[in-house]
């Protein structure tokens, strides 16, 4: 059954937006719909859907910028509905690997809404093409 995913993407220098854009193009592939979100505004993002939040992690452990905004925004409302996917890309020479991805998991579940799968952490030091891991496992866990 096709269904509609929205792709929240935070990013800082480009990297987690070519994930989104990979996995937006094998969602496609599998007859999906989906709308990418690289300014995420809970106003334009519903609830009542399946998210692929797609984020890494800059300063001293934060989330990027652009993401920070929907992160204060999905503090206080129930994300009952909310059935989600987690990718984070990181560099495991930080001792805050992946802490903005970590944060946007714990958000999620705190206020209510379903993990689908255990959220996918990238080390990009490992991984130098995040996008080829994360529809590699993307492909797996649709398919659970
Ligand atoms: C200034 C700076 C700070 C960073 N801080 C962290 C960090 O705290 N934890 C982490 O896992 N990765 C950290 N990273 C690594 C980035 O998350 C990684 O390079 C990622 O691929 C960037 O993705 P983006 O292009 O989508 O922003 C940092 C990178 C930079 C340049």
């Amino acid at each position: 059954m096709s269904k509609h995913f929205e792709i929240i993407v935070g990013t800082m220098l480009g990297a987690s937006e070519y994930v989104a854009d990979a996995i937006a193009e094998k969602l496609s592939a599998l007859g999906h719909s989906y709308t990418i979100h690289p300014e995420p505004n809970l106003d334009d993002i519903k609830t009542q859907s399946t998210w692929v939040v797609c984020t890494s992690t800059h300063g001293a452990g934060e989330l990027p910028d652009n993401i920070q905004p929907f992160a204060s925004q999905i503090k206080d409302v129930s994300l009952a509905p909310v059935q989600a996917y987690v990718i984070g890309l990181g560099d495991t020479s930080y001792d805050t690997f992946c802490f903005g991805a970590k944060q946007m998991e714990k958000q999620i579940t705190d206020n209510g809404g379903t993990l689908l799968a255990d959220a996918l952490f990238i080390d990009v030091l490992e991984h130098p093409i995040p996008e080829d891991v994360a529809v590699e496992w993307f492909e797996q866990v649709l398919a659970n």
